[in-house]
């Protein structure tokens, strides 16, 4: 058997855990809003018809910032569209995604449901078709105390005190061909620093994303991150980033390699963002909303073959398999890695929409195989990120070079003397021994250790057999002198608790 050895030292700090970085997206896309957060006729609708077996799971999940409302939805988005009496909403067509958009949510409900959620809202303003001048209205009408026009108009609709939204998206993947009213760098960024300023000016407490790369492989990437920066430097505190990833050729060792790419984003968008920041001589350090990131590409043939201009159909329904859960688990071991810096993440999206959570309309609520590593991550990884100088033995893979077979990485949290390590086997052919060194904490003792491994690498969770990829708490974790031992089983997502004392 092949043995990985880590260090777990409280001094290898990588920095604060922003419990942000466990962020989810509802978009208006297919069945997110609609009969996913709300469908007044499920029979687990509340007054507000929001579905109760959702918002448990949603709850269960900690989640705490959800982005709204798009995606690309946002650069077609007239906001004033959904707010006000439901009857007097118009029907758009919503031409993102080629559906009909009934506006029966809009940013008020949203409010409404961020607050069952447990969650804070991260706003998205449209300056595809738009530019600062609706976003700094839109400022005004959810922020804004009263005695101003659209401060007003918002306590006519209902809602007298403001909901001070606090973190702002400006605009949504504005390189991208796809998206309405695309546009290049400097059209962009001129755009964004005067949408900025005056949506500052109207709410100084708001922080601000710009937007980054739709992705690494955009012909404009990185130069685009360093040419919206140039614009936006002092006006913003965060540059975006999404990625999706799939397994579309069926390589295993392939896709579960794929969190290396992100790495390797997440290290290039940090040297352009300090780049920018030594050209312009500022003290301040930006950092990254990594607002839209998962697997994605289950659902694409189904979603070519669609029927334009319907209400709600299904859309980006990714199922996902065991697989699937341990590539998440590795981007978020990831995002962790990076917790310096990283400050924001959304897992894109949080309901029916390539999610971690699958409804049926009218019928039950279930966790899909991805919910699992998220709700770890969620739960237990809070504190500080600990690098665990990993010697890990390797794979050859072909894109990627020698990939190690362990990735991991911890979180410690001083005040409760608990410390995490969250670790994936990408190992194919069997188990892998963990050995660590924890003389620098001495008293622990492991209280869990969590596995998630299935045999099936395409197991799926169901309405029908929601059960066939759960984690259990049957792994073999043991600290005997100050080390640390474990079997990793072969693909495997292992979270393993360890505490002080008690
Ligand atoms: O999350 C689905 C879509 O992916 C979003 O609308 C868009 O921003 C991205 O391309």
């Amino acid at each position: 058997m092949q043995t990985a050895r880590l260090t777990v030292h409280p001094d290898f700090q990588i920095g604060a855990v922003d419990p942000r970085i466990y962020g989810s997206f509802i978009e208006h896309l297919g069945r997110a809003v609609y009969s996913g957060i709300y469908e007044p006729d499920h029979p687990t609708a509340d007054g507000d018809g929001f579905r109760q077996d959702v918002l448990d799971l949603v709850r269960e999940l900690r989640v705490p910032i959800v982005r709204y409302p798009g995606g690309n939805f946002v650069s077609g988005y007239n906001w004033e569209d959904g707010v006000g009496p439901k009857d007097q909403r118009p029907r758009r067509l919503e031409l993102a995604w080629r559906t009909i958009e009934t506006n029966a949510m809009g940013t008020n409900e949203f409010a409404d449901w961020a607050k069952k959620a447990d969650t804070e809202a991260m706003m998205a303003v449209n300056l595809g078709t738009r530019d600062g001048d609706a976003a700094r209205n839109l400022v005004e009408y959810c922020n804004h105390p009263g005695g101003s026009y659209w401060s007003d108009l918002r306590a006519r609709h209902g809602y007298k005190e403001p909901h001070g939204f606090k973190t702002w998206c400006l605009g949504n993947e504005m390189d991208g061909p796809w998206q309405i009213g695309r546009k290049t760098a400097e059209e962009y960024g001129r755009v964004a620093c005067e949408a900025a300023k005056v949506m500052k000016w109207v709410d100084p407490a708001i922080e601000l994303v710009a937007c980054g790369s739709s992705g690494s492989g955009l012909p404009t990437f990185p130069a685009w991150e360093a040419t919206v920066l140039e614009h936006t430097y002092d006006h913003v505190e965060y540059v975006s980033m999404h990625t999706y990833y799939g397994n579309r050729n069926n390589d295993l060792g392939n896709y579960l390699a794929r969190s290396l790419d992100m790495d390797h984003f997440i290290r290039t968008v940090v040297a352009t963002c300090d780049f920018v920041k030594a050209k312009k001589r500022s003290r301040k350090t930006l950092h990254i909303s990594f607002d839209e990131w998962n697997v994605w590409y289950h659902s694409e043939q189904h979603d070519a073959e669609m029927t334009p201009w319907q209400v709600a159909p299904p859309q980006l329904e990714d199922i996902y398999n065991f697989e699937d859960a341990l590539l998440v688990g590795l981007m978020l071991i990831t995002l962790l890695r990076h917790a310096d810096r990283v400050k924001m993440a959304c897992l894109a999206q949080l309901v029916n929409v390539i999610a971690p959570i699958m409804t049926e309309n009218g019928g039950p609520a279930w966790r899909q195989t991805i919910f699992y590593p998220y709700l770890h991550a969620s739960v237990y990884g809070r504190g500080t990120a600990l690098n665990l100088n990993i010697q890990s033995p390797t794979y050859d893979n072909k894109e990627f070079g020698d990939v190690p077979l362990l990735d991991a990485v911890a979180t410690a949290d001083g005040e409760n003397e608990t410390v995490t390590i969250f670790a994936v086997n990408r190992a194919q052919d069997g188990p892998l021994a963990l050995d660590g060194d924890l003389r620098s904490l001495p008293g622990y003792r492991v209280t869990e250790h969590i596995v998630l491994e299935n045999a099936d690498m395409k197991a799926t969770n169901t309405a029908a057999n929601p059960h066939a990829v759960v984690p259990h708490s049957g792994g073999d974790a043991a600290i005997q002198d100050e080390r640390l031992t474990a079997h990793l089983p072969k693909l495997s997502w292992n979270v393993i608790r360890l505490a002080k004392g008690r």
